[in-house]
């Protein structure tokens, strides 16, 4: 019998053709996380909109996509501009007619002591994440209702439960998009449109990795994913799963929320951590 814990193959799980004639949009869906969702929805049948700053970046993801026979295409915007966000949303809805998903995984992220965050700093990463989830949520919103509903998934993360050192900016933010998934699970419901979140744990991304990087000032903070043989017994050590995530953990609970299976699912917030937040330490100040 195969591991039951290892890293998930959501597509012998879903029904081929599941999302066939549906539009989904995944911000940030060139790398990472969103990557591995892109691949999965699209596979699944869905026309996919990767979103992000760099064009080579989503149009490289697109053609692999398209390569593999999947329908995908690449647009650049920045999530922190409105405008831009309007433009990008109204221009999906001329060419394909619907938004039926969007997921707002898009971030920035990066290890530094709160004391010396500039202003810039701070509103670099609480733009990227919250606003940006809140922008590109509302410019969907009514071309999900014109198409009879549809689902958003806001990508979180665990850290703020407890509280993270280093991450004041990241942490606030993520807090921001928990409150606003069910706030605007409840205002939405009548447009029959789902609003929920994940919550993954740690899955060693280029991003992350870059972003985990301290910065010399910062000291006594691990880079836990600096050293391979460090990452292999963190994970044994601190995940009780024992094992890293991966972006096919969190494209499995995309697809779930986003099928007919999680049609009475809204304002939740799915954690997918192998069980880390709750066996996690406090790190030492
Ligand atoms: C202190 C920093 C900094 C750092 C940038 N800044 N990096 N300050 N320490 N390491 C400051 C800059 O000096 C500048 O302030 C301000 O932040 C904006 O920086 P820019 O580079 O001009 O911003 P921008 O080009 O908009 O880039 C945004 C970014 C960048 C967030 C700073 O890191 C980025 O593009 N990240 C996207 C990818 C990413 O972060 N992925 C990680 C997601 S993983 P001044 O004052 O100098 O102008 C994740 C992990 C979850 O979220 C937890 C896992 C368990
Ligand atoms: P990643 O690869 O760095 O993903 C971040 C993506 O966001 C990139 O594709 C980036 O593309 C895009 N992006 C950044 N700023 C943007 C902006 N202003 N406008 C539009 N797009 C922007 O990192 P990841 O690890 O896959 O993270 C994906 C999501 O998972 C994030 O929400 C992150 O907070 C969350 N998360 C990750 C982990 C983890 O351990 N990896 C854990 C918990 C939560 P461009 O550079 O082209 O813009």
């Amino acid at each position: 019998m195969s591991d039951p814990l290892a890293p998930s193959a959501p597509l012998s799980v879903f029904r081929a053709g599941l999302f066939n004639g549906q539009v989904a949009v995944v911000t940030g869906g060139g790398s990472g996380i969103g990557r591995g969702i892109a691949d999965l929805l699209a596979a699944l049948g869905a026309h996919v909109v990767l979103a992000s700053r760099k064009q080579e970046r989503v149009d490289a993801a697109a053609a692999d996509i398209r390569n593999a026979g999947g329908k995908a295409s690449g647009v650049a915007v920045d999530v922190r501009e409105p405008e831009r966000v309007q433009a990008m949303m109204a221009e999906i809805s001329r060419e394909h007619g619907r938004i039926d998903l969007l997921v707002n995984n898009a971030a920035g992220n990066f290890y530094a002591p709160s004391e010396s965050l500039s202003a810039n700093a701070w509103k670099s990463v609480i733009e990227i994440d919250l606003y940006g989830t809140f922008f590109c949520s509302q410019a969907a919103l009514p071309i999900m209702r014109a198409g009879g509903g549809g689902s958003i998934v806001n990508i979180s993360m665990t850290l703020h439960y407890r509280g993270w050192p280093l991450m004041a900016h990241a942490t606030a933010a993520k807090a921001g998009i928990d409150a606003l998934t069910r706030t605007l699970a409840l205002e939405w419901a009548a447009d029959r449109v789902r609003v929920n979140a994940i919550a993954p744990g740690p899955i060693p991304t280029e991003g992350v990795r870059k972003a985990f990087t301290p910065p010399p000032a910062a000291g006594g903070v691990p880079d836990v994913f600096a050293v391979e043989k460090a990452m292999e017994s963190y994970a044994k050590k601190a995940i009780p799963l024992q094992r890293w995530g991966a972006p096919a953990d969190i494209a499995g609970m995309v697809a779930f929320l986003a099928s007919p299976a999680g049609g009475w699912i809204t304002g939740a917030i799915m954690v997918v951590d192998g069980g880390e937040w709750l066996a996690k330490p406090q790190p030492a100040r």
